[in-house]
């Protein structure tokens, strides 16, 4: 295996060459979120592949995430270091599944998490991410709103809209697995703490958080808090992010199991390979990008 700063620097001379930019998930492994441009949540990176000034993304992430960058940059070469970097939640829904749906509810507005398929988001009628959801479904016109795909997101949306929320049954399979006794537990080792969760938690989680945010929420709260110590519900590699951009902070995690496997797929060696052959390169047929786009830039208008 090549020496990692050999490779960093090759990295750095291969996104020179390609006018490449390389954007990570606050999920990433640590190394990889070090020599990416900009690190970020779902919301901010999809602003970032749809403005960037670039002819090549290596999306450091997970397909759905990819995908969405192609979709706003038809222009631009999107690629996926790991190229088998799936989201298993985004898998929980199909078009077909909710085609079915929409014929059910015909007055029902259809607004779907970003960590879906591109196929799934062609058929609704607008996209949202966690930073977004609730003033997404509440500017929809429709009183009833079918929400897919994950449950969780749907019922937190749910206490701040007087619309009526439809949820999909799917969940993550990292978030959905936090109890409440695990709270209880780390507020025993931990009482000075505040409690921050992600709100793909379960409902009897987010009960007892202190605040509930989107992966740079969680970062931008814990920088900006008074408190020094935080308890931090969401998947372990954001707290890479928060050491390096407010050391002074303690954050423990509420479980150390919280690991999107999917996510830690991402190494230098892959992201090198994927500057260095172009591939793998996520595409998106063209008929499924253009009615795909129009929910994701409806969504990025709200
Ligand atoms: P964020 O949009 O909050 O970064 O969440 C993405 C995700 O996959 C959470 O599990
Ligand atoms: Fe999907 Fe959950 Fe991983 Fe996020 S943490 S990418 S929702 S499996």
């Amino acid at each position: 295996m090549q020496n990692l700063s050999r490779v960093r620097e090759q990295i750095e001379r291969l996104k020179i060459e390609r006018r490449a930019i390389i954007l990570a998930h606050n999920y990433q492994p640590g190394e990889v979120q070090d020599i990416a441009d900009i690190v970020g949540d779902s919301l901010e990176l999809s602003r970032a592949a749809a403005s960037a000034d670039c002819d090549v993304i290596v999306f450091c992430g997970v397909d759905f995430m990819a995908e969405t960058a192609a979709i706003l940059s038809p222009q631009k070469k999107v690629l996926l270091p790991a190229a088998d970097a799936c989201c298993p939640m985004a898998e929980m829904v199909t078009a077909g599944e909710l085609v079915l749906l929409r014929e059910r509810y015909p007055d029902a507005g259809v607004v779907c998490y970003v960590n879906t398929t591109a196929e799934v988001k062609a058929e609704s009628d607008i996209c949202c991410t966690s930073s977004n959801a609730v003033n997404v479904v509440n500017s929809l016109e429709q009183e009833r709103v079918i929400f897919v795909p994950d449950r969780n997101l749907a019922r937190y949306v749910a206490r701040f809209t007087s619309k009526e929320i439809l949820p999909w049954e799917g969940f993550c399979i990292v978030h959905d697995e936090y109890t409440p006794d695990q709270i209880r537990e780390a507020r025993r080792s931990h009482p000075e703490a505040d409690v921050i969760v992600h709100p793909e938690c379960r409902p009897e989680v987010i009960d007892l958080a202190n605040h509930i945010a989107s992966t740079s929420g969680i970062i931008r709260h814990v920088c900006s808090s008074k408190n020094r110590e935080f308890i931090i519900g969401t998947e372990v590699g954001i707290l890479h992010r928060i050491q390096k951009e407010c050391p002074d902070k303690r954050c423990y995690p509420l479980s150390d199991r919280a690991v999107c496997r999917n996510m830690k797929k991402t190494d230098l060696q892959k992201v090198h390979a994927a500057l260095l052959h172009l591939s793998p390169l996520i595409t998106v047929p063209d008929e499924v990008a253009k009615k795909a786009r129009a929910a994701i830039e409806r969504m990025l208008a709200v």
